[in-house]
């Protein structure tokens, strides 16, 4: 039985405190919050202790889960691998790869195992999506494009100090609400080269960008096309769409929409077999494998559920000793993308290479 201590008893923390309730091989242990009264609510509602101090809670667990503002990951993180926990830091690892870096040796030399959330990779369809890119399924694969158009008021960035701040968020609707997306289409086409980005602050009384468009070239010489927003009321569902030469999958909500992929048909006649006006799964799905029109019920993509699998991941990395499935240089490659974007930006939409 791995146990966890979960820091941070903000917006994010219940997730944690849930999945850790389901999970066979672990238990919520402990909680801690800067500020006692919100630790001691958490305490009381799962029924476990709240400490006063961070070293008492690292006196009662095995590893901790991060869920403090993205600017702390890093100082919080490395206080407990200093203390042989185990670090599992929710998005993003932290705002810059230099404190990203601080917090990656700290677990190194101490010898603990270091996770970061990125939840939507445990999707079903997500990972179907990137078997078939890194498999071969589409051929050459050409375009890889993230669409995360969301909403969120100003009363949102309001809610807390550090919201919106370049210190503490690190930017916003990319580093913030993008990363999800940003780290999946990543994954899924390879790793970026470079980017050339504009974004703006166009809509909230804020110090970062809530409008942000960046196009992109992927190691494999694939082209795409990053859009984050936290400015576009409803706020749409997020989307991934990747081509290649055999053919397109969108997902919309970690679920498909399209899964067309034939490599014969791609080659017919003049067009290919036509345009397709009005992508249904229904339409679109039926002469794919199960797998994949079964993954239009993915039960997966349930808000929760995702943070389950991860967390359960990294309690089994933990028994196991393995790496878990997102490691902390993992993350460091959306965190990269993100920053590139940014320096583009601020270079008037200058070419910019990821080291
Ligand atoms: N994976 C996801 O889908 C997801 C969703 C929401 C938030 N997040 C991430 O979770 C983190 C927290 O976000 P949130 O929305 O819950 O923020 P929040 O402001 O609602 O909660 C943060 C909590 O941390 C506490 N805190 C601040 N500094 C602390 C410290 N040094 N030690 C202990 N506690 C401290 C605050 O008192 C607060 O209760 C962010 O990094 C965010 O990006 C991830």
């Amino acid at each position: 039985m791995v146990k966890f201590g979960v820091i941070g008893c903000g917006a994010i923390h219940s997730v944690h405190c849930d999945a850790l309730q389901k999970i066979a091989g672990a238990t919520l242990s402990g909680v801690f919050d800067l500020v006692p009264e919100k630790g001691a609510a958490t305490g009381s509602k799962y029924g476990v202790p709240s400490t006063e101090t961070l070293d008492e809670l690292f006196s009662m667990v095995d590893a901790v889960t991060i869920c403090v503002p993205s600017g702390l990951h890093a100082e919080v993180g490395i206080q407990a691998a200093d203390a042989g926990k185990n670090v599992l830091v929710e998005k993003p690892i932290d705002v810059s790869i230099e404190a990203a870096s601080r917090l990656i040796n700290a677990c190194e030399q101490n010898g603990v195992k270091l996770g970061s959330i990125s939840q939507h990779r445990f999707s079903k369809s997500v990972r179907r999506l990137r078997h078939a890119a890194q498999s071969g399924e589409f051929g050459t694969l050409l375009e890889g494009d993230a669409y995360v158009k969301w909403y969120r008021t100003q009363k949102y960035y309001d809610s807390g100090d550090w919201r919106g701040t370049w210190q503490l968020d690190g930017g916003g609707c990319l580093i913030n609400q993008g990363v999800h997306y940003i780290d999946l289409i990543q994954w899924i086409m390879g790793g970026v080269k470079s980017v050339q980005a504009q974004v703006r602050t166009a809509a909230h009384d804020i110090e970062v960008e809530d409008i942000a468009n960046a196009l992109i070239e992927y190691k494999n010489g694939a082209t795409g096309v990053i859009q984050g927003s936290t400015s576009f009321y409803p706020g749409l569902a997020e989307r991934l769409e990747v081509h290649g030469k055999h053919g397109s999958v969108i997902l919309e909500g970690d679920k498909p929409k399209l899964w067309k992929i034939d490599a014969e048909a791609a080659a017919e006649g003049l067009y290919g077999g036509g345009v397709l006006m009005q992508p249904t799964p229904s339409l679109h799905l039926h002469d794919q494998t199960d797998e994949v029109a079964n993954a239009v019920n993915d039960p997966t993509a349930l808000w929760g559920e995702q943070h389950r699998l991860q967390i359960e991941d990294f309690a089994l990395s933990i028994v196991e000793d393995r790496d878990p499935e997102i490691t902390g240089r993992m993350a460091l490659e959306p965190l990269k993308v993100i920053l590139a974007i940014y320096e583009s930006s601020r270079n008037g939409g200058a070419r910019i290479v990821i080291q």
